[in-house]
């Protein structure tokens, strides 16, 4: 298995159906080397996400050893009826079927990463969610994922996991609110314990906060907008973050973002900007 190396941007494929083929292509040809999607059909559609990846490899863009390929398992409740697995089988033969799904969607024998969408529950780790995860640290071991993820978790979801003796992911996606100090509980968690924090909705969901003074006044400063200094600012605490533009001028931005480096007393005044 070829190691791909760890991005620092990923270009996110949700809720863009029958522009997934175009757009990812678009995004790999912009430059983006990560791609994020899931097997989950009501907000992706990952064999377009392939198709994307075909067309690029077609001409030459990239190869299958220059990116970074991740997707996820869904829990039925999170499906719609479109499942890419048996629902009567155990959830651990449901992760078998999904991942094998993904791998013929993505035409790639493995994937870099493997994420359990959202545990069972939105409070504790479950039973479920200890088969679940067993039964995707054997697909790892199987080869058929090199890293594991976990998304939508809380602390509590994390400390419940380790107290249950799991390992723990190389990967936890989420949510990042500023309000919620930028996601700061889970953060101090995947730093101490050498997880890669992935950010998603940091425009979307700091909409407000893309007009606050300091944003304003560092995008100026930086003769960049205050989209890219989100970015900047992410990055800067260590977190890999997501964008999911389907705009060929924003994919440029958010990639340019990576040149920002903002001080160290301003990254420390915007990680509380807000909570
Ligand atoms: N694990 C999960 O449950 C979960 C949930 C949600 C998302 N995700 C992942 O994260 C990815 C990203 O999703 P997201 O929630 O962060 O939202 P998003 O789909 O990236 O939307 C970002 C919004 O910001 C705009 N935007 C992007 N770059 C910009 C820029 N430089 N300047 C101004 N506006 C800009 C986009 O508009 P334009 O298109 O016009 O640029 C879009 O309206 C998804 O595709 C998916 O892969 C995962």
């Amino acid at each position: 298995m070829l190691s791909a190396p760890e991005p620092p941007f990923l270009y996110g494929t949700a809720w863009k159906e029958d522009r997934t083929a175009g757009l990812t292509e678009l995004a790999l040809r912009a430059g983006f080397r990560g791609i994020d999607t899931a097997n989950q059909r009501k907000h992706y559609f990952e064999a377009g996400a392939g198709e994307g990846l075909a067309a690029a490899y077609r001409a030459g863009i990239v190869k299958r050893g220059d990116l970074f390929l991740q997707t996820k398992f869904t829990y039925q409740r999170g499906q719609d009826h479109r499942l890419p697995y048996d629902p009567a089988a155990r959830v651990s033969l449901q992760v078998a079927q999904s991942l094998a799904s993904s791998l013929e969607h993505l035409g790639a024998d493995y994937v870099d990463s493997f994420v359990l969408h959202g545990p069972a529950s939105g409070s504790g780790w479950t039973a479920a969610d200890s088969e679940v995860w067993e039964a995707m640290r054997e697909q790892r071991d199987a080869g058929r994922a090199r890293l594991l993820g976990v998304s939508n978790v809380s602390l509590d979801h994390l400390e419940e996991m380790k107290a249950s003796g799991a390992e723990l992911p190389g990967f936890v996606q989420n949510r990042c609110f500023a309000r919620l100090g930028w996601d700061r509980e889970v953060r101090l968690f995947c730093n101490a314990h050498n997880i890669v924090y992935q950010g998603f909705s940091l425009l979307t969901a700091n909409s407000g906060l893309l007009e606050h003074p300091p944003f304003v006044n560092l995008a100026t400063e930086f003769n960049a907008t205050p989209a890219q200094v989100v970015f900047a600012f992410a990055r800067a605490v260590g977190i890999l973050p997501l964008t999911g533009t389907s705009d060929a001028e924003h994919m440029r931005q958010d990639l340019a973002s990576l040149q920002i480096r903002i001080p160290d007393e301003i990254v420390t005044a915007l990680e509380s900007v807000a909570g």
